[in-house]
């Protein structure tokens, strides 16, 4: 990141770009957002964008892209088979990842699918050990006959830490693991900036261990470089021996030590798309019939050329150090903040979001009764901000009275990358604030309907805790949006 210090003022995280286009947005009234987000069955999967004043929902193909990005869309060379625009990303491709092969896909559960189907299938009942589980990629792999096994550190869980690398691998249970079961091993995978504990990094002597460990055992490693794009900020700020190598170096030392790399390109900054790239041609021939099948021609993989010259010009801003710092550092201003206030975060900040903990923010309300789910209707009715629950909702128990209830209820908020400015973060602190002190008035939700549910299924409120809270909003900030 470029330094710069300041003369007297408190430090802000300073943007290294300007903002060219920008698009209108608008915050309705707070009995509104009552009615908007009980239209919306309590949850915010379920709202409409027109309600929403800071849509905190996601970063996943929502960061703002660069004038030179959108200017190489214009350039795409539109054909189905055989387009210039492929060639030139699988040489921008080469040049950073240094691997041989690269296939396109729409988006990153299809790269989970396309290796899915290569490595788990032909293999029934193999194991995909890895430091954390993503809903998309154990999905696939329960899919096609096999199934997961979570090998995060202890730390990993801790949702309040000093530690750096939260997303680190226990390096002896995998060991363990890949001697005592081996052949029946389908690949190790490896996810850069741990989305579900909070977008916490892994360490870039973590990754060349647990890589080196595959090699030790004959096992593929498969990095999920969705993140890796905050996973590389931190290690060059937060791992001392790394600090003076740049980010380009860091990325081929990690790309070199990994047999297969797959990203999001939703989530690595750009707006939509997905890659699986690898130097094994035999691999690359059997997996890119899949993709003929299942996703589009080989050189397009169900992308438009618009969005893969979008992804050329972006690989480079990811090696941008000034680009790749902006989310981080709003990120841990906000969660400096939020501190200071006394609310609850998980620790230490990650990247794509800010983490609420939910069982602080709320104890009075029991797991049943899904803290992280009522605070994000409860933060909704505050700020008309939407996050995104991590709780209960998002991982449903078939039966909660039996199921052992997920390790965590978080509320994220995510900053997507370069779209939300630091007077909008304040906005997000203060009614924070007011929402912790107010906290009393949240009450619980319930499921609409009888289980099994979906993420994506309507709740209701246990009372009329919501019309109360906007009353006291009311009475507290009189005309206030
Ligand atoms: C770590 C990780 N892997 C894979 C995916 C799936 O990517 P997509 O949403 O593009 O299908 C995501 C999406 O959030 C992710 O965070």
């Amino acid at each position: 990141m470029s330094k710069v210090t300041y003369y007297r003022r408190k430090p802000l995280p300073l943007e290294m770009h300007k903002v060219c286009i920008v698009q209108k947005t608008n915050i309705i009234p707070v009995e509104e957002r009552v009615k908007a987000i009980r239209k919306a069955g309590f949850n915010t999967y379920r709202m409409e964008s027109k309600d929403i004043y800071l849509d905190m929902l996601t970063d996943s193909g929502v960061n703002a892209m660069t004038n030179e990005q959108l200017g190489a869309m214009m350039i795409g060379d539109d054909c189905y088979a055989g387009s210039q625009t492929y060639y030139r990303l699988a040489d921008k491709i080469k040049e950073v990842f240094n691997k041989d092969y690269f296939l396109p896909v729409h988006q990153g559960r299809a790269c989970e699918y396309m290796l899915a189907l290569a490595y788990v299938k032909p293999k029934p009942g193999s194991i995909v050990p890895m430091n954390f589980q993503f809903g998309t990629s154990v999905g696939k792999i329960q899919y096609c006959g096999g199934d997961y096994v979570i090998c995060i550190k202890e730390e990993g869980l801790n949702r309040q830490s000093s530690d750096l690398f939260k997303g680190d691998f226990d390096l002896e249970k995998l060991e363990r693991i890949l001697k005592e079961q081996g052949d029946n091993v389908a690949f190790v995978r490896i996810e850069s900036g741990t989305n579900l504990i909070g977008g916490q990094p892994i360490s870039l002597d973590n990754m060349l261990a647990t890589a080196a460990l595959c090699k030790k055992y004959g096992v593929r490693s498969v990095l999920d470089a969705s993140l890796l794009q905050d996973n590389l900020h931190f290690i060059k700020t937060r791992e001392d021996k790394y600090k003076n190598s740049s980010i380009r170096e860091i990325v081929r030392l990690i790309s070199d030590a990994m047999d297969v790399i797959y990203f999001s390109a939703r989530k690595l900054g750009f707006g939509r798309g997905g890659a699986i790239i690898l130097n094994n041609i035999e691999e690359f021939e059997y997996i890119k019939t899949f993709v003929a099948s299942f996703e589009g021609f080989p050189t397009f993989g169900g992308m438009s050329v618009k969005e893969m010259e979008a992804i050329r010009v972006g690989l480079d801003d990811t090696l941008d150090e000034d680009i790749i710092a902006q989310g981080p550092m709003f990120i841990e201003y906000f969660a400096q903040e939020l501190e200071a206030a006394g609310i609850p975060i998980v620790t230490p900040p990650g990247g794509l979001g800010l983490h609420i903990d939910a069982m602080k923010f709320v104890p009075h309300i029991k797991r049943s009764d899904l803290p992280a789910g009522s605070l994000a209707a409860a933060i909704y009715i505050a700020s008309g901000a939407r996050g995104m629950e991590r709780g209960g909702i998002d991982e449903p128990w078939a039966n909660p009275e039996v199921e052992p209830y997920g390790a965590m209820e978080l509320v994220r908020l995510a900053v997507p990358r370069r779209v939300y400015t630091v007077s909008q973060i304040n906005y997000m602190v203060d009614r924070l604030t007011w929402l912790y002190d107010n906290r009393d008035l949240i009450g619980g939700i319930h499921f609409e309907t009888e289980g099994p549910h979906q993420f994506y299924d309507a709740l209701e409120s246990n009372s009329d805790w919501p019309e109360k809270l906007a009353a006291k909003f009311r009475e507290d900030f009189g005309e206030s949006l």
